[in-house]
């Protein structure tokens, strides 16, 4: 391992913090300052040369800056002669724009994949993409992990039966069929039709749900609309106990209080996206990814296939 260097950014340093730990490794030093009129600015306060290199930040809030604070440390770390760079974002932003859906609109995604490879990334290494197919944006080597086996685990653990595994949204089914497949469970999915980002209805529910306890499963919670309004519906058509397992915690506004007040009794995120102290509730548990990381990282660095870590998952 001496010749790896795991950096992190201020986009979650609790997660970095678990990697090395997993690692062994003493995290790299780098300090990251802001010019007066908030430019960023990094020193990288070790040699580097020939180095097999890692920086974690996920691109969750404040996203634009945590962006621009990665391309910066990327840039530093190619100019100081690093010999392979991978950018670890366990939350990759910027994904939900990643087709032309309507006329005169960008394709986000595509563009970050773009900045991230001039800024100096040689490999990516992701969790849980808002789509597959964004593996294709990229022409370096990207690596997919999937939190389903952490999921899966936890909800072993409880202990439930009569379960159907929800998918949300049509453009979930493909990860809810993975879970219902691991749960022995069976599947329904929303119908649902979003009219702004903030506000969606629910039109159907497609399958079996009533007199069954479910999980609803996601890549994304951000306004909190999608599962809040989708267990409504749930609800009315005689679902029991309501649990979400979502990957990235975005939470943004007030879907903490959306939440909270919903019909929803337990949300389980993962740590890909730092939970801050004002958005904790008794409603959401964390579980974490960084042994998960730990790993990929060792086996990317060690040159061993990393498809071990997907083993029954099934896609
Ligand atoms: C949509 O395609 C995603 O998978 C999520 O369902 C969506 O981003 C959740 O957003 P919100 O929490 O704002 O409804």
């Amino acid at each position: 391992m001496k010749k790896i260097v795991v950096f992190s950014g201020q986009a979650n340093p609790a997660l970095a913090g678990n990697i090395c730990k997993s690692l062994k490794v003493a995290p790299g030093n780098i300090n990251s300052m802001r010019f007066s009129d908030g430019e960023v600015r990094v020193e990288v306060g070790e040699n580097v040369r020939g180095k097999d290199v890692f920086v974690i930040q996920p691109t969750c809030p404040p996203v634009n800056e945590n962006l621009m604070e990665l391309l910066v440390m990327l840039d530093a770390l190619r100019r100081a002669s690093a010999s392979r760079i991978t950018a670890v974002m366990p939350y990759f932003g910027y994904a939900r724009q990643d087709r032309k859906d309507q006329p005169r609109v960008p394709i986000t995604a595509k563009l970050v994949a773009n900045i991230l490879t001039s800024a100096g990334a040689d490999r990516i290494l992701t969790l849980d993409l808002h789509a597959g197919q964004i593996q294709g944006f990229f022409d370096i080597p990207l690596d997919h992990l999937y939190a389903i086996n952490a999921f899966v685990a936890y909800f072993k653990r409880i202990k439930m039966n009569d379960l159907v595994v929800v998918s949300p949204d049509v453009g979930g089914i493909k990860m809810a069929r993975s879970y219902a497949k691991r749960f022995h469970a069976g599947l329904a999915i929303v119908d649902k039709r979003r009219n702004s980002p903030e506000s969606i209805d629910v039109m159907h529910i497609l399958g079996e749900v009533k007199g069954k306890n479910v999980i609803m499963v996601d890549d994304i919670i951000a306004t909190g609309s999608s599962i809040v309004e989708a267990a409504k519906a749930l609800k009315r058509a005689g679902a029991k106990k309501i649990f979400a397992a979502i990957t990235h915690g975005i939470l943004s506004g007030n879907a903490v209080s959306k939440v909270n007040k919903s019909e929803i009794d337990s949300l389980v995120i993962t740590d890909s996206i730092p939970l801050v102290k004002d958005k904790r509730s008794k409603k959401i548990k964390v579980i974490s990814v960084g042994s998960l990381f730990a790993e990929a990282i060792k086996r990317i660095h060690f040159e061993k296939s990393i498809s071990v870590l997907f083993d029954g998952i099934g896609r």
